[in-house]
This record gives structure tokens, sequence and C-alpha cells, in this order.
């Protein structure tokens, strides 16, 4: 992660990250199981990933799994993973068509092999794709993500790789599962909650919330815009004060 950007009021966010929750209220409310508000929940990631990419912005970021999912039901902790596997293989040829990069942060080598297998494969055959970039948190949780971040950069300090003295955020943020991603401008949770449920949480130290009571299953591209029109109206400040940032000639460098 980079140094935090200067100050000033842009319109849409470069980097839009998503909170999905609520599919298995979605399916509750229908008296469905709750694999089927995931299976819809699927179909809005589809919407999401394409209606941010209409909108303006560059870099999608969808919490799909967290660490602590993995304390879920057996049973729906593998249908999850059946169907993060399943869309995969469905999405590549339509990643490669549309050139949407694929990306993911979390700590991938503890999923199943085969989903491992497919994401390889997406990440790899997407690589180049410079204009927008879907990123899936997968195994992802914040705390999990310092305490490997701390361990690397323990070792490359061990190693004479790092110098202790010159530790500062620009370094060691380089450790972390999102190193060569921009921060979140934006953060959106779905489905009324209004936490951050282990989230990059440094990432998000200058993020927008904002917070929608729509469940995932049912968020459309008006709900994005919705929420872009909502971020618009907010003025960003960095630490200065208003003055600075609505004159930023006179705005010190950060
Ligand atoms: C979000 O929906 C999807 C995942 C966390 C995988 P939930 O499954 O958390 O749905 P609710 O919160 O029970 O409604
Ligand atoms: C956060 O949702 C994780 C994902 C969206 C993948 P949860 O539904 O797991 O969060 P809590 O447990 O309600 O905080
Ligand atoms: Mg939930």
């Amino acid at each position: 992660m980079g140094r935090v950007p200067a100050a000033s009021p842009v319109a849409v966010p470069t980097h839009v990250a998503i909170i999905m929750d609520g599919n298995g209220r979605w399916a509750r409310q229908r008296g469905l199981p709750r694999i089927e508000g995931h299976r819809r929940g699927v179909e809005s990631v589809r919407t999401a990933t394409y209606a941010a990419r209409d909108l303006g912005v560059k870099m999608l970021t969808v919490y799909a799994f967290s660490s602590e999912n993995w304390s879920r039901p057996p049973d729906e902790v593998g249908a999850l993973m059946g169907l993060l596997e399943l869309y995969l293989k469905k999405e590549l040829a339509t990643f490669v068509r549309d050139r949407v990069r694929l990306r993911t942060i979390g700590r991938v080598d503890g999923l199943p092999a085969g989903v491992q297998k497919h994401l390889r494969a997406a990440v790899e055959e997407t690589r180049d794709f410079p204009d927008y970039t879907l990123v899936l948190a997968l195994n992802y949780g914040a705390r999990a993500e310092v305490v490997d971040a701390a361990r690397a950069y323990a070792a490359a300090v061990a190693a004479g790789r790092e110098k202790l003295n010159d530790s500062s955020w620009a370094t060691f943020s380089r450790y972390l599962t999102t190193a060569d991603l921009p921060d979140p401008d934006l953060i959106i949770r779905t489905s009324g909650e209004k936490r951050v449920s282990n989230f990059l949480l440094l990432q998000a130290a200058y993020a927008e919330f904002v917070f929608t009571p729509v469940l995932w299953p049912d968020f459309t591209k008006a709900d994005l815009a919705a929420a872009l029109a909502e971020f618009a109206t907010r003025e960003r400040r960095f630490g200065l004060t208003g003055e600075q940032v609505s004159a930023p000639a006179s705005k010190p460098a950060l």
C-alpha cells in the first residue's frame, strides 16, 4: 500500500470494497436453504463486477470468505467452496473476454486444492489487463494478515534485507497481502450490519463507509450508483483542515 493520497474532491472512487452480507437472511425470508442465498449472491458479484466498471471504478474488492467463516457448519463451508470453484471455472473465459484482471487477497494456500488451481489459472491468464481489477478476498482476515506480515517482515530484518531503523508504513505495508493494491476509497456493507468484521482494517484508515440495508443477493447497479453518489458528497481530509482541503494550493505535502 502506498502513501496516503493527496486530499482532493474526487467524484468517483478508484477502489471500492464491498462486505457482501445478508445471503443467509435473503434465503431465510424465502424459506430457502442458506446456500440458495449464496448462489444468488454469486449473481450479485457478477452484476457488481460490471456495474462498478461501467460507473468508472478501477478496482473492486469483494469480501467473499473470511478467516472466521471456517467456523460455520461444515456443509455450508463445503457448499461455499463448491460455489467458488464453479464460479471461477465458469468466469475465466468471461474475464479474458472482458479484460478483467483477477487478484486475490487472503491466505489462498488455506483454500481447497481445486479452488486454488482455478484461482491460479485465472490470476495468471488475466494478469496483464491494466484497466480494471476484481479482487477476491478469500480466507481473508485483517488480523491474520498483520500476523503474516509481521512474521515476514521480522524474517526480512533477520536476513538483513530490511533495516529495523528504516521501519515505516511504506516499508511494512509491502508485506501485507494487499502490497501492490491501492487503499480502498469506499467500503460498502450490505444487509444493515454496521461493522467491519476483520476486513481491511489497516487499509481502511481513510476510507469512506456506506452502509445499506439491501441484502447482498438483492444488490443492483442502482444500489452501487447510490453508494457512489453518497461517496461524492463526502469531504475527505486525510488529517488536514477543511480550509486546506478546499484550497489545495496551500496544503502541505503529506
Ligand atoms: C454473506 O452472507 C456471505 C458470507 C459471509 C460468505 P451471510 O452468509 O453472512 O448472510 P447472513 O449474514 O447470515 O444473512
Ligand atoms: C463478513 O460477513 C464476511 C464476509 C462478507 C465474507 P459475516 O457475516 O461473516 O460477518 P459477521 O459474522 O456478521 O460479523
Ligand atoms: Mg453475515
